[in-house]
């Protein structure tokens, strides 16, 4: 078989089945790698033949450029809320009263399924391909985010047709997206090692990866999606909510298998205290359950009043509160030195789990709600997340109590803490703080920063648990005799990365400004700061207002540089890595870039760049701009609403990058 179109066609297939059978299903036949080798295969030979490229190629999930805003979608049938129930009585009072509307005392079937807690979509399928994905919006009309939809795996770019062949011509599916708890706490280890405020629970943190208007950024979220529901389907045609969850699978959706048939509200309210039994268990938020008429034909009968159906219901868990007494409040210093306060409480159990710690996230939420030690607190838990404070329960206040002020030294260094004039959180300035030091240190020595080869974050937590260091400056007074003791570390590798050690002294400016982790100071801004003051005195010593008149330096960043290096522990840090033979002044070589030789085509708008600016850094890696796409181009860098050249370049099979990757490949 030599037909290229043939070719892409059964590797998409392959691919197609494969994700269905890791991200459905749970269950994958082939390794990782199998995986990995056959969509290589496809990418290459997508590259040699560009113009086979579909839409609905699993290699198009992520690369769409980043949009300006979102288009709205009318949707064609409205989206729908449900009741509330609370209580079994409301569920009984539910039952009759279909029963009554109906004038039909037979047992009415329910399809009852777990009430996800993430946000509603609906996915638009036309001859088995996706085609446009909204969020609920208002119920009438919801936001455009098909780029970001296609990023999540278990969602269908086509429908599989091996088992059950017909499919409707056009099919809108509805489900819910969600993030898993599990992933919801790595994301927030991510967001701590990037220094990037936490998402609060897993609800927000997948509303906000699938607002975003850079596709790139979703892509890296863990979003998955449950299906539940359809809007409009034409040329097919189900009777009942149980034919339609068990008829999804089969085309690629994935529906929660926690859903159950019940013969009548009997079997309901089973359903609710065993869903409630295993909520712990489930690596997702619910908040409940959801009842529906399983006949379609029964549900038309019903119909809705205002915005919700008639035929169905949420019947909700109780909220997860309790009410306990503040013991003390700590406070937590975090690895970027942010300070949170913590409420010690007396230990109370909140739906089966002992809960004696929460979080007053910070001085302003301690002020709005005014707690103190002694207090009696109302305590709230939302699925796995940390606990934390609804309201203080002021009758109980003991007498003599006082407010609780933050104090203006870290707990653990006593240096200094200050609050940044448009954040709620305290931090600590001081980089040799013992909470931050594996985190300073590991930055440090990052490939980006001082790449100190060989030295990664494990070694990096063996030399601060065994104390071997306990600040940056000791890196340099490491000798091979003192590593060799550790466990599996052998002669040659101590000194391997004693050299390597050795060779980051001699690291550019740039480099070392981004390796202190000053905040706001990423690799760009490291390196404007290095052109601009290529000696680091100089730099130290200046005030606000000479910074803010470096390009792209603006009140927040300078204001963070003054702070950093006023406080007394970092200059001291910085003199004696000068003392170490630390180079720390400037001549950045311009020649010889990444970009030598290439010829550079931008077409749209560019958001994180001017234009002249996006040509000049490519100039100074040794690139050539120029205006038009021909076969000698070597690079076409693309912004949102790209015109013809975007076009041109993709029929003639030239890379194609998005800004980011660009600004990626600058800032390398
Ligand atoms: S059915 C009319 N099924 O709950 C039918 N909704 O309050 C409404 N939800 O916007 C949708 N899990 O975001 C349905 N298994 C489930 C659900 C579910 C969560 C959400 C959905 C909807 C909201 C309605």
């Amino acid at each position: 078989m030599s037909d290229p179109q043939k070719i892409i066609q059964e590797l998409r297939e392959r691919i197609n089945y494969h994700n269905y059978r890791y991200y459905v299903l749970d269950d994958p036949e082939i390794s990782d790698q199998d995986y990995d080798r056959i969509f290589r295969e496809l990418e290459n030979l997508e590259k040699k033949y560009p113009h086979l490229i579909t839409p609905d190629s699993p290699t198009q999930r992520v690369g769409a450029p980043p949009l300006e805003s979102f288009k709205t979608v009318t949707h064609n049938l409205p989206m729908l809320s449900l009741g509330n129930a609370f209580t079994e009585e409301e569920i009984i009072e539910f039952d009759r009263r279909l029963k009554r509307f109906l004038k039909d005392e037979t047992d009415i079937t329910y399809v009852a399924e777990p009430k996800l807690d993430g946000l509603a979509v609906e996915l638009v399928y036309v001859d088995g391909i996706f085609y446009v994905g909204s969020t609920r919006g208002d119920g009438m009309t919801g936001e455009d985010v098909t780029q970001n939809l296609k990023t999540i795996k278990s969602i269908p770019l086509k429908l599989i047709t091996k088992k059950i062949k017909k499919i409707p011509p056009r099919f809108e599916i509805r489900g819910e997206v969600y993030i898993g708890i599990k992933s919801f706490h790595e994301l927030n280890r991510h967001q701590d090692e990037k220094d990037e405020p936490r998402f609060a629970n897993p609800r927000n943190a997948a509303a906000g990866s699938l607002r975003q208007l850079d596709s790139s950024i979703t892509a890296k979220r863990p979003l998955d999606i449950f299906c539940y529901g359809v809007g409009l389907v034409r040329g097919y045609s189900f009777n009942s909510q149980e034919e339609l969850l068990k008829t999804l699978p089969h085309w690629g959706f994935k529906v929660n298998p926690h859903l159950q048939v019940c013969k009548n509200i009997n079997d309901v309210m089973k359903y609710y205290h065993h869903i409630e039994k295993i909520r712990e268990e489930l690596d997702y938020e619910i908040d409940g359950i959801v009842i529906k008429v399983n006949e379609f034909a029964l549900q038309e009968r019903l119909g809705t009043i205002s915005r919700s159906p008639r035929w169905a219901l949420a019947y909700k868990f109780p909220p997860r509160q309790a009410t306990t007494k503040v013991i003390d409040i700590r406070l937590q210093v975090g690895r970027t030195g942010a300070i949170t306060p913590v409420a010690v409480m007396e230990p109370v159990s909140i739906a089966g789990v002992t809960v004696s710690r929460a979080t007053l996230h910070n001085q302003d939420e301690i002020d709005k709600k005014d707690i103190r030690i002694g207090d009696t607190v109302l305590i709230q838990r939302a699925g796995d997340v940390i606990p934390e404070v609804v309201s203080v329960v002021k009758e109980k206040r003991p007498e003599k109590t006082v407010p609780f002020k933050i104090p203006s030294s870290c707990p653990v260094c006593g240096s200094k803490v200050v609050r940044e004039e448009d954040e709620a959180v305290y931090r600590c300035l001081n980089l040799s703080c013992p909470a931050q030091l594996k985190k300073t240190i590991k930055h440090f020595a990052s490939k980006r920063a001082m790449d100190i080869d060989g030295l990664g974050d494990k070694l990096v937590d063996k030399f601060v648990d065994e104390g071997i260091i306990g600040n940056v400056t000791d890196l340099y007074s490491l000798k091979a005799n003192d590593l060799v003791p550790l466990e599996r570390m052998g002669e040659k590798l101590a000194l391997n990365i004693i050299n390597a050690i050795e060779g980051s002294k001699e690291r550019d400016l740039d480099r070392f400004l981004y390796a202190l982790g000053i905040r706001h100071v990423g690799e760009h801004l490291a390196m404007i700061l290095a052109e601009h003051y290529p000696n680091l005195e100089d730099l130290m010593d200046a005030q606000e207002d000479d910074l803010i008149q470096v390009n792209e330096i603006g009140p927040e960043v300078a204001r963070s540089i003054v702070r950093f290096f006023s406080q007394r522990g970092n200059r001291d840090l910085i003199q004696r890595l000068k003392n170490m033979g630390i180079k720390l002044s400037a001549k950045r070589k311009k020649n010889g870039g990444t970009l030598q030789g290439k010829t550079i085509v931008f077409t749209g708008t560019l958001t994180q760049f001017t234009r002249s600016e996006a040509e000049k850094l490519a100039e100074s890696l040794g690139a050539q701009i120029s205006s038009s796409v021909s076969k000698k181009t070597d690079l076409v860098v693309v912004g949102s609403d790209p015109g013809s050249k975007y076009e041109k370049a993709k029929n003639l099979g030239i890379s194609i990058i998005a800004e980011d990757a660009f600004k990626k490949i600058v800032e390398s």
